[in-house]
């Protein structure tokens, strides 16, 4: 299956990607992880505004697409079946997306402002396997350590109340229409992305069934 999950910064993409992908045996195909994983890669021959992917992601800012479009036709061509996330950003994105591929089904997960923001500067991550906490709504048996393997919980670069304000601004100005273009085609499934983690997922996975 060809599982496309869209939603703003927080909207819990990651959280229910990687649940979708242990449960169906999908491949998590992830720009926002694949960056993370190659945030100093050089690319300054490239003529754009930074050298690195790194300073694009800590202002907020997306990341040029010659370098995203080539890590996600990369790993769609390994994988058989996959749940993506967190890509496309733009309209760019979406047509060049449709160029490598086609999808089974394309789930937004619905969030309003307020909680996303409360969701962003309140998570905490794994510095060791990357699990995902939040210091409120879901937080490790003991502070700071991961409850999975006891690494260091750290902050997110940017996850900071200023660059996750400017995500958002990303987000409305680039992403939102490309969520308007699923709608526009009649293949958009709209999940209230408000529940608790597991609601969501009922949701979610209902809908990754029948796809
Ligand atoms: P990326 O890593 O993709 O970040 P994002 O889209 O901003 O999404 P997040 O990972 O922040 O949120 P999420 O929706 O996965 O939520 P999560 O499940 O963690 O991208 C980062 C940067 O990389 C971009 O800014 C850009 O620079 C670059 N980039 C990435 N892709 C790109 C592309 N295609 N083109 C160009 N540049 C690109 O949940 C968030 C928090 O909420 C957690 O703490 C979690 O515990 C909690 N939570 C989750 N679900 C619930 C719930 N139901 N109830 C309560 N709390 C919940
Ligand atoms: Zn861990």
């Amino acid at each position: 299956k060809h599982i496309l999950l869209l939603g703003a910064p927080g909207a819990g993409k990651g959280t229910q990607s990687k649940r979708l992908a242990s449960e169906f045996d999908l491949e998590h195909v992830t720009t926002g992880d694949a960056l993370r994983a190659n945030k100093d890669m050089d690319i300054s021959d490239m003529d754009f505004e930074y050298d690195t992917p790194r300073e694009y992601m800590e202002s907020g800012d997306l990341v040029p697409d010659d370098v995203v479009n080539e890590i996600v036709k990369t790993a769609l061509q390994e994988a058989d079946g996959y749940v993506l996330d967190g890509y496309p950003r733009n309209i760019e994105q979406a047509e060049y997306l449709t160029e490598i591929t086609d999808l089974d089904a394309v789930l937004y997960l619905d969030v309003s402002e307020e909680e996303l923001v409360e969701r962003l500067t309140g998570r905490r991550v794994c510095d060791d396997c990357g699990a995902n906490y939040h210091v409120e709504f879901a937080p490790p048996e003991e502070d700071g350590v991961c409850d999975d393997c006891g690494g260091e919980l750290i902050q997110r670069e940017d996850d900071t109340e200023e660059t996750v304000r400017e995500r958002l601004t990303v987000y409305h100005k680039n992403t939102e229409p490309v969520v308007n273009h699923y709608r526009d085609e009649g293949v958009l499934v709209e999940i209230d992305g408000e529940q608790t983690p597991d609601g969501v997922f009922d949701d979610v996975a209902e809908v990754v069934e029948d796809a």
